[in-house]
């Protein structure tokens, strides 16, 4: 097998499998090399969204939410169930299995695509643009070197674990462990109610466990849009999740059989919580550990990041990089526009890629989903805007689907009609975020989504509503 090729991509999550299939979709030839391994230790090409990240936690969530919906909600529906259990294993192969699904599609992709891959870490060795870089390929067996004129590093993020609290995976959990858990626990601790303490804490809130939240900052869910945040807040609250904001942890101690947290709530009083698993959940940290950034002056920034332009250009000739490893959202969608668009650069195309219009999902119940501008933002830019908003209490499908919580509202420029951004929480606020995307990316003005038929009834007419409540003139509420 020939060492040399067009392109070397580091790291097959969705930032690399896609780049490398976008370039060799372009005529280049390309290798790309995961060191992922799976349970039986061989190939499992996806990175953290499809073997600990995005597609796990979807499957998990689902599962939940089946039996949460079981439980509570088919009875209004004239469905009795009795009975009702979950069988946690059976529900973790499932989601094993969908994850083995993913991996095996990459690698089918990589095939059908003629991209060469090499199952192992690689390592940053030497060389240039002009000579070719030279990267190392540790695997099972032996190192073998590659060499390319153009490398994608796109090697991901890795948890953030807090001082003095290191993942056991058993009591202490990083998001790895906190979708393995094999039994549903009777308490269950998390820091940080971000995106995954959320999402996870959902799942084994909806199986069971006693589920509390400790977050530093006073607001919360401070990256949305503030109603939305409010509004998630009292559903969550409802629910049955125990959120505390201004949380501040003083100390930690972790034993046979749980794990202790002191902590003072907003107003300083000294709290303790004893949970039997405690997820940590404090955001991520760029992933170069192996990938011998210093060996070839690859520069990182100040908090670890490969410092890239805004067309993921390292200071390195030939050397990109895009995904969780550089700056911007951590995002799947976000890691793949970079890879494709790095694809396209490095064939001589000019792609654009707009971080305005990357949408944004949480995959609670009610989802919660948003592009472009925060109501906050733009007060703090100063822009004049208009609101409109729309309760999916009014809309026709959610009663029918017995799912009306939550609302769409749409923000548009005050002058122009220019949408700005547009912030959903209720069901299915994840498929219903795209027509949004698509409308700022054509740079629509809200009277457009006004005057589009959308099917009826559908939980998408909320969203021509919420345009039409723009203009102050909805239809239905
Ligand atoms: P990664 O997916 O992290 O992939 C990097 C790959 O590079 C890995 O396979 C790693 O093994 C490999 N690698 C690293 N170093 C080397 C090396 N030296 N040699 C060889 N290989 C190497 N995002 C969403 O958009 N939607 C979601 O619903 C969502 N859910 C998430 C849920 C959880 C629990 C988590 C943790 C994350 C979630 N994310 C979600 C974020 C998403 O997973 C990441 O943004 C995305 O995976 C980043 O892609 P990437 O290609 O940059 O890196
Ligand atoms: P996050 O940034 O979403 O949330 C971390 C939370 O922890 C924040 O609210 C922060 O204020 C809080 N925090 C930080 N230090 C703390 C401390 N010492 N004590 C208490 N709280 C503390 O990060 P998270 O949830 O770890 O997820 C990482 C990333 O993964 C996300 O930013 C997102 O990009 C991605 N992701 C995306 C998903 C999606 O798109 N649906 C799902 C899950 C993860």
């Amino acid at each position: 097998m020939s060492s040399e090729f067009d392109l070397i991509v580091i790291g097959a999550g969705p930032g690399g499998y896609i780049a490398a299939i976008r370039a060799a979709q372009l005529g280049l030839n390309v290798a790309c090399i995961d060191a992922w391994r799976n349970a039986q230790g061989g190939p499992a090409p996806g990175g953290t969204c499809t073997n600990i990240g995005c597609i796990p936690s979807k499957a998990l969530l689902q599962s939940s939410e089946h039996f949460e919906q079981a439980g509570h909600d088919f009875a209004a529906h004239g469905i009795g169930v009795s009975g009702l259990s979950i069988d946690v294993p059976v529900m973790q192969q499932r989601k094993a299995q969908v994850v083995k699904q993913n991996n095996e599609g990459i690698l089918y992709l990589f095939k059908k695509n003629k991209v060469t891959f090499f199952h192992g870490t690689a390592a940053l060795k030497g060389g240039n643009a002009d000579a070719g870089w030279q990267v190392a390929v540790t695997g099972k067996d032996a190192e073998q070197v590659l060499s390319a004129k153009q490398i994608i590093v796109a090697t991901g993020s890795v948890p953030r674990s807090l001082p003095g609290l290191d993942f056991d995976e058993q009591r202490v959990l990083s998001n790895d462990g906190a979708l393995s858990i094999d039994a549903v626990p009777k308490t269950l601790g998390v820091i940080g109610a971000g995106v995954i303490g959320l999402e996870m804490g959902s799942v084994w809130r909806r199986l069971g466990a006693q589920v509390t939240l400790l977050e530093a900052m006073p607001d919360f869910l401070a990256a949305a849009d503030a109603q939305i945040a409010k509004e998630a807040l009292k559903q969550f609250t409802k629910q049955g999740l125990a959120i505390h904001l201004g949380a501040k942890i003083t100390a930690t101690k972790v034993l046979k059989n749980g794990v202790t947290v002191e902590w003072t709530n907003a107003k300083g009083e000294a709290q303790t919580l004893k949970v039997e698993r405690l997820i940590v959940s404090v955001g991520r940290k760029p992933n170069t550990d192996s990938l011998g950034a210093q060996t070839i002056g690859l520069q990182l920034d100040e908090r670890g990041f490969i410092q890239v332009d805004a067309d993921c250009r390292t200071n390195l000739p030939g050397i990109w990089a895009v995904g969780d490893v550089v700056r911007g959202p951590m995002l799947a969608h976000k890691a793949e526009e970079e890879g494709v668009a790095v694809a396209e650069r490095i064939a001589g195309q000019k792609p654009h890629v707009d971080f305005n219009t990357v949408p944004w999902v949480i995959y609670t119940a009610p989802e919660i989903a948003w592009v472009g501008q925060t109501e906050q933002q733009l007060k703090v830019a100063g822009r004049a805007y208009k609101a409109g908003s729309f309760p999916f209490m009014a809309n026709g499908r959610a009663r029918a689907l017995g799912d009306t919580t939550g609302f769409v509202k749409m923000l548009a420029d005050a002058q122009t009609d220019e949408i700005l951004g547009v912030h959903i929480i209720g069901p299915m606020a994840s498929e219903l975020i795209a027509e949004a995307a698509v409308a700022m990316e054509f740079k629509a003005a809200s009277e457009d989504i006004a005057r589009i038929c959308h099917a009826h009834p559908t939980l998408s007419e909320s969203l021509k509503e919420a345009a039409l409540g723009v203009a102050g003139r909805t239809l239905n509420f």
